[in-house]
């Protein structure tokens, strides 16, 4: 299609529609989908609703093509509708949610979900998902933290650059790909006391090194579209904000895909106080470099009066329009409109044995064993008694998975009969008085106490921060009560953000499952028995106190750094309690054991055209085999600014057996020193860098080279 040419034949309101998002709910009353916000009567008039150029979310092809062909007939042009719905961690086949996949520290995994979460999503005719979400976070008091791929900026680039090919792959006309808008932009993940569409206030230096990067992969990686953030930043709001839009994301990373406001966000400026009214959002919005509004109005009803004024330059909703139909183009739709949707597809696809195969896989690889007492793997002639409130839990899909199959989902009391343990439910109350005599009973007969804690499925997510971030209604009572009587104890924590677990780290063993997704339980089971070997790391900190927040391992030094063995209270620390995390960034245990000979380095200078290389030897030493995940993290001693104390750069997740030993070799070169400066571009500088490799940021070893000129 000629997309230059159509624009010159389409009239004022028909480019401004294509500007417009709605719910399909305007076309066909009945459409049953979830839609976060209030869906409302916009005051939309026929031709409005007739005009819009994109739909939010969708629940069938049937639905989908009855939509389509119902607008094409009404839209003097044909121009077909485009069809967005939010695919974050699966369509019906339910993968791990990000902040697990993030945990499995396997890129590759991330691709793989995302493709399958595109192939069966496309079948219902969604075109773009609203992922991957690229925003940082480093307080898990931020609801959509479950959402993220965690606190570490080159974690969150790698997983979302996975995510995006995934999603996309390199042939967008292919029906089985949906295009990716990468969100929120920009910061959101900065929200101040972690609660959620609150202020964000970040340095550019902050921003360019560490929370732009992510959304800045995913432009690299050829994601199509971009939504706005509900946060300011700056002072102005994200989804008017001229330096985001145009300077960062047109100018300096070149972006020539479609923006899109959140849901309501243009309209919303005027709770922030940006805007006396819609007219005047209008007129921000498209100065600023918005281009789609979502289920606000300020478009389609003011930017004609705006034009007429000589307020707004024609051009720019011209180029607005025009990115909007490219990217119809691009997926193929004025070729076949109806791209996707279909229903014998659906049904061959959707929730196949394979993607059953694959969901288990990535839960597999997602959980993470945080202590372990010589107690697991269990053997499976052990009397289990199973405790609390996830013992006969199934809603494991987590926040985000609207069209998540339940179907398939069952409960580590189901997973555990199916597999033939000895198991008997004890009771799955929080409430520590309502277990009897009886219950205890049963828990000291039993040679483990299997207790299962956490969140339920509605506490993490948009709109659900939480100031604690104790493990909920009083459950380390539980944990204290079940441990008097018990013989020995694995604790299962589900949640969707790290929790404060310094009364659980007590227990014999401790897994950290997160939400796993279709087939969490029977992930959690097979770990238990030692099918699976656990891989997972933690890929952000466990605060031991809510007071440590915002808590990060690659923050800056102070002038006064803490000296755990020093004398000198002038320091940076806390009176009450430690600086560390309780679980560090890389924490994560197997059930076998890595030992890791010296590290070497090529050499101890380097030109910025040199590459240097890192060496370690690394031998399992347990007896069972297992997967290592082997880190690189860098400090820039000296710099013109401060730079963190330490910064992952790169790492190897790979399997050993048992006796076998393996050579990690990493390749660094200048580029992997550089850093942004305030205008976004890329500095290197001079001067002694240091090396640490190891298991996490804890614990590593070191060496030093030097950078010079050349
Ligand atoms: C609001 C959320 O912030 C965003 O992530 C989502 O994509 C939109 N609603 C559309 O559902």
């Amino acid at each position: 299609m000629d997309t230059k040419h159509l624009l010159e034949i389409m009239t004022f309101d028909e480019k401004v529609g294509q500007l417009l998002q709605i719910a399909p709910f305007f076309f066909i009353k009945h459409a049953d989908v979830e839609i976060a916000g209030e869906v409302k009567d916009l005051g939309l008039s026929r031709k409005d609703i007739f005009h819009a150029g994109s739909v939010l979310g969708i629940g069938s092809a049937e639905e989908m093509m009855q939509v389509q062909e119902l607008y094409m007939k009404n839209h003097r042009l044909g121009i077909p509708l485009i069809f967005m719905a939010d695919i974050i961690h699966g369509y019906e086949t339910i993968f791990p949610v990000p902040i697990a996949l993030a945990s499995s520290f396997n890129p590759e995994l991330v691709k793989k979900t995302s493709r399958i979460s595109a192939m069966e999503a496309s079948t219902a005719g969604i075109h773009v998902t609203f992922a991957p979400m690229a925003d940082l976070v480093r307080d898990p008091r931020w609801g959509r933290v479950v959402e993220s791929f965690g606190e570490d900026p080159y974690v969150n680039e790698v997983m979302v650059q996975a995510s995006v090919e995934g999603f996309q792959t390199h042939d967008l006309k292919d029906e089985r790909t949906v295009a990716s808008c990468v969100k929120h932009f920009a910061g959101y993940g900065a929200s101040e006391a972690g609660r959620d569409y609150n202020t964000v206030d970040l340095s550019r230096i902050q921003l360019h090194n560490g929370y732009l990067n992510g959304y800045k992969k995913a432009i690299e990686a050829g994601a199509k579209m971009v939504m706005t953030s509900f946060n300011v930043i700056e002072g102005i709001p994200a989804t008017v904000n001229r330096y985001l839009l145009r300077e960062v994301l047109r100018d300096l990373y070149q972006f020539k895909g479609v923006t899109i406001s959140d849901y309501d966000s243009l309209h919303q400026i005027l709770n922030h106080g940006c805007a006396e009214n819609d007219k005047e959002a209008a007129e921000r919005g498209i100065m600023g470099g918005l281009d789609i509004e979502m289920a606000s109005t300020c478009y389609i009803k003011h930017l004609k009066e705006l034009v007429d004024e000589g307020v707004v330059d024609m051009k720019l909703i011209d180029e607005a329009c025009l990115r909007v139909l490219d990217l119809k183009n691009d997926l193929g739709l004025f070729e076949n409109p109806y791209r996707g949707a279909n229903p014998a597809e659906a049904n061959r696809l959707v929730m196949s044995k394979e993607h059953l195969e694959q969901s288990l896989k990535a839960a597999y690889e997602s959980l993470i064993l945080l202590e372990n007492k010589d107690l697991l793997p269990l053997n499976k002639q052990v009397k289990v008694a199973l405790i609390g409130p996830h013992a006969t839990y199934d809603m494991t899909n987590g926040p985000w998975s609207w069209r998540g199959n339940q179907a398939h989902n069952t409960s580590l009391y189901d997973e555990l009969k199916a597999f033939g343990v000895d198991v008997i439910h004890v009771n799955d109350q929080v409430d520590v008085s309502s277990y009897k005599e009886h219950d205890f009973k049963m828990i000291r007969e039993a040679d483990v106490a299997i207790l299962a804690l956490g969140e339920h499925v509605r506490e993490s997510g948009e709109a659900h921060s939480k100031a604690s971030l104790r493990l909920p209604r009083h459950q380390d009572d539980l944990f204290h009560m079940v441990k008097e009587h018990a013989k020995k104890i694995v604790t299962i924590v589900t949640a969707g953000r790290p929790l404060i677990l310094n009364d659980v780290k007590e227990s014999d063993a401790l897994i950290y499952t997160w939400f796993l997704g279709t087939k969490h339980a029977l992930a959690v089971v097979h770990t238990l028995f030692g099918v699976n070997q656990p891989s997972g790391k933690c890929p952000m900190s466990f605060p031991m106190h809510e007071g440590q927040v915002p808590l990060y391992y690659n923050h800056l030094n102070t002038g006064r750094p803490y000296q755990p063995q020093g004398h000198n209270e002038f320091t940076s620390h806390y009176l009450d309690v430690p600086n560390e995390p309780l679980y560090t960034f890389g924490e994560g245990l197997t059930y076998t054991e890595f030992h890791y000979g010296e590290l070497h380095i090529s050499k101890t200078e380097m030109t910025s055209h040199d590459t240097l290389d890192i060496l370690v030897d690394i031998t399992n030493v347990g007896e069972h085999p297992g997967h290592e995940t082997v880190m690189l993290f860098i400090r820039d001693r000296v710099a013109t600014i401060s730079r963190p104390v330490m910064e992952l750069k790169k790492w190897q997740k790979f399997k050993l057996n048992p006796n076998e030993s393996k050579t990690i070799q990493f390749k660094l070169t200048s580029a992997d020193l550089a850093y942004y400066n305030q205008e976004g571009q890329v500095v290197i500088e001079p001067g002694w860098f240091d090396i640490m490799v190891g298991p996490h940021a804890k614990d590593v070893q070191q060496q030093s080279f030097k950078l010079i000129k050349g």
